[in-house]
């Protein structure tokens, strides 16, 4: 059953999408804050620097469509650490996690990447997966979480995308 709805599913997005750029947070870093955090979290049993028992649900996407995934997402990361709390990364890393590339953050380093200069951006869909850490990290601080600076957050990215020359996005606020 689950086969067949993810194989109904692959068959209806072979939509020629060559390029899949992955902004936002745990849901779809394949192991951009283990890098940042030289391996210290997250550890086993996840796999591979990944907040997961496997592949992550954008590399799958990736592979069934047959398009190649450029991932700038962090695990942990908020929508905006503009209006996040200085709270301490697992594993001793030092890093706070207002201090982990949020989505505008990340949004610099795939400009900065070369790869934004080369690809087709008729063939490119990006994903934005963001928002739920900024409201568990709110609710840990004991604060209300600044819905309005979430969302403003998550739609600036669209924008800027959008901008950008983008015309596939995939926006998905995490709450
Ligand atoms: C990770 O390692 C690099 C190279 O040794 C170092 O510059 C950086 O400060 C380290 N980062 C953390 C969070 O420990
Ligand atoms: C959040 O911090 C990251 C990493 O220092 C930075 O790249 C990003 O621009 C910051 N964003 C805001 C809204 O302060």
């Amino acid at each position: 059953m689950w086969v067949s709805v993810l194989l109904t599913a692959a068959s209806t997005l072979a939509s020629g999408f060559t390029d899949i750029v992955s902004f936002g947070d745990s849901v779809s870093d394949t192991g951009n804050l283990f890098r940042l955090d030289n391996g210290t979290y997250p550890l086993a049993p996840y796999y591979n620097g990944r907040f997961c028992n496997g592949p992550l649900w954008v590399e799958q996407l990736a592979g069934f469509v047959g398009a190649t995934l450029h991932d700038y997402a962090y695990g942990a990361a908020c929508a905006t650490n503009a209006s996040s709390f200085p709270v301490p990364l697992p594993g001793g890393s030092g890093i706070l996690v207002n201090q982990i590339p949020d989505l505008a953050g990340q949004l610099k380093l795939y400009q900065a990447d070369s790869i934004s200069k080369s690809l087709d951006l008729s063939t490119t869909l990006f994903t934005i997966f963001a928002g739920g850490n900024d409201i568990d990290y709110s609710a840990s601080a004991g604060k209300v979480p600044d819905i309005s600076a979430i969302v403003t957050a998550v739609l600036n990215q669209v924008q800027n995308l959008v901008t950008l020359g983008a015309k596939n996005v995939i926006p998905v606020l995490l709450a």
